[in-house]
């Protein structure tokens, strides 16, 4: 039986191997990516662009993180399961986090949560990690604030703003995360934050020194669209292949080829 991976066992793949992680929102992809040894299954809020249907990650809230979080865990035996704290479930106060961070503990069976946000956030995930609550950073882009970030866009690209986050990934490390993702800055920042801390860096478009590397699931199997971010690699066409499916069936029922006897009682 394999082992379950935990926030500890992640961390100690630091310099011992490569990490892979990527999203889930439901049960069955759940059970592939767990059957394929992924790592780590981030229930992200990008649910709410990926499956149900908003312009940005803003408007999912808790109770959907909660369900969606719930039926990952239930298709999960090996990797560790890691909810996102959606926009505004955590920024009023550290005890709102606090809260928040534990209904997914007790209530959806996730190993741990994550946190947008650097520096400022330091105090509020020593507490959270201090209680028992793995917390798996974010830096870099963080889609949550797109508002004032102006758009999704390449991050750190100026030596302040790389030198902030730099100074971010160390806050972070010192608060106690237990790995960090790093979204969208040059590769060269990413490997000088994967050099400069001790826990594991986990990049989405944050190149291929990062430790390991996550991405979005309908990305890889081709399920969102033509328009895809440059760090995207699409491993499946499912986008392409389920529409062949639904027409092939539509046609069948409007020709009266479906059912056959074969499939009748
Ligand atoms: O919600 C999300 O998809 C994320 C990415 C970092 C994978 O946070």
């Amino acid at each position: 039986m394999k082992t379950k991976w935990t926030a500890d066992r992640i961390r100690s793949l630091k310099g011992h191997g490569r990490i892979a992680c990527l999203t889930a929102y439901d049960f069955t992809t759940a059970r592939y990516a767990d059957a394929a040894g992924i790592h780590l299954a981030l229930v992200g809020d990008s649910l709410a662009t990926t499956v149900l249907g908003y312009s940005n990650t803003l408007p999912v809230t808790m109770e959907q993180m909660l369900h969606h979080t719930a039926a990952v865990s239930r298709g999960i035996t090996t990797a560790m399961v890691v909810a996102d704290m959606p926009f505004m479930s955590y920024q009023a106060s550290t005890e709102q986090a606090l809260t928040h961070a534990g209904r997914f503990l007790k209530e959806a069976g996730a190993d741990g949560i994550k946190i947008e946000g650097g520096a400022f956030r330091a105090d509020m995930i020593a507490t959270l990690v201090q209680n028992g609550i793995p917390v798996l950073g974010h830096i870099g882009l963080t889609p949550q604030s797109i508002h004032q970030l102006g758009g999704y866009k390449v991050q750190g690209k100026k030596k302040s703003d790389a030198d902030h986050l730099l100074n971010d990934a160390r806050a972070l490390e010192k608060a106690g995360v237990f790995a960090l993702v790093i979204e969208c800055v040059p590769h060269a920042l990413g490997k000088a934050i994967t050099g400069a801390v001790k826990v594991p860096t986990i990049g989405i478009g944050a190149g291929r020194h990062c430790d390991g590397q996550i991405l979005v699931s309908h990305d890889v199997l081709g399920l969102s669209g033509d328009t895809i971010p440059r760090f995207v690699k699409r491993y499946a066409d499912l986008g392409d292949r389920t529409l062949k499916a639904f027409k092939a069936y539509r046609n069948d029922v409007e020709t009266g080829a479906f059912p056959t006897d074969a499939q009748s009682y």
